[in-house]
């Protein structure tokens, strides 16, 4: 099996205890986060192996490492509790930490991105990552901000936000969803180019994929949900025939098995909150 993010190793290891046969191959781009699933997959008798990469290069990886088709791929996307819960990665305006949000060896940090792209830039990256309405205003705040001195922590960020969005903002925050929330989700997508990954990502696993492999994706917000949703929808319709017009079976690479997201239980979002946004799809090589 191959883990696409691997992260702390927290779905790697029932995995392996499942059945002694399997052998997992586990990939993640934060280095701090494989030195911790090394640590806890160590006992299981070599049969983990864990590389520092992304998972866009899975093809690559994949030969590499001379591994033949896979039973099942895993994608469980977005960040993990290390990363989210170092305030010195600036992942969260729960802390106050700098403007940092790379994931792993990336070249830009947050930072650079809140000071250096364009005004336009800025409006496009809130509107399209984040989804965020009011990207006008905030892009427009930011740049006559850092006129004054440059934006460097996750707080001076969250404030400028508040700030941007008037009256209310503030008083929201108390509510269930922060008000900057679009805003630190959109400069994470941009500063780890996630969602260029995820496209190739999942054309490369669907050939990685033995015959009645199995391909399951956990994503946690809507862009990331839709973009696995239609590529999935892509593959199991196969292409389209010039000629006749119709899609030509033997093209047909996957059945998609979830009509609709799998989410979790109300249980399951008590026991771990963190899941609250999660949205499962799965799918079959054929
Ligand atoms: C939600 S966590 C996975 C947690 C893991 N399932 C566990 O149980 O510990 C997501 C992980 O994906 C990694 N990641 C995100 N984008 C990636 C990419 N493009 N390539 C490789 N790893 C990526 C992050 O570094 C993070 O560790």
């Amino acid at each position: 099996m191959i883990d696409a993010t691997v992260g702390l190793g927290g779905h790697a290891e029932p995995l392996l205890e499942a059945d002694e046969r399997v052998r997992l191959l586990g990939i993640d781009r934060d280095p701090r986060a494989l030195e911790l699933a090394r640590g806890r997959l160590a006992g299981l008798g070599g049969r983990a192996r864990l590389v520092e990469g992304r998972f866009s290069a899975l093809a690559e990886i994949v030969e590499a490492t001379g591994i033949g088709p896979v039973a099942g791929i895993l994608a469980d996307l977005g960040m993990s509790s290390l990363q989210l819960d170092s305030a010195e990665r600036g992942f969260s305006f729960r802390f106050d930490g700098p403007l940092d949000m790379r994931m792993g060896a990336e070249e830009r940090t947050a930072a650079d991105v809140v000071n250096r792209y364009s005004e336009g830039d800025l409006r496009r990256i809130f509107r399209e990552l984040g989804e965020e309405r009011q990207a006008g205003r905030i892009a427009r705040a930011i740049v006559a901000a850092r006129r004054e001195e440059p934006i460097e922590t996750t707080s001076e960020l969250r404030e400028l936000v508040y700030r941007a969005k008037g009256r209310g903002a503030a008083r929201r925050r108390e509510g269930r969803v922060d008000p900057a929330t679009r805003v630190f989700q959109a400069l994470r997508i941009e500063v780890n180019q996630e969602l260029d990954g995820l496209d190739r990502l999942l054309e490369s696993a669907v050939r990685v994929l033995d015959l009645d492999g199995r391909l399951v994706v956990i994503s946690y917000h809507s862009l990331e949900d839709r973009l696995v949703k239609n590529t999935l929808r892509a593959l199991a319709r196969g292409k389209v025939d010039e000629i006749t017009g119709r899609p030509r079976a033997e093209t047909r690479l996957i059945e998609v098995l979830t009509r609709k997201p799998v989410r979790p239980s109300p249980e399951e979002i008590e026991l771990n909150p963190r899941a609250r946004s999660a949205r499962l799809r799965a799918a079959r090589r054929i």
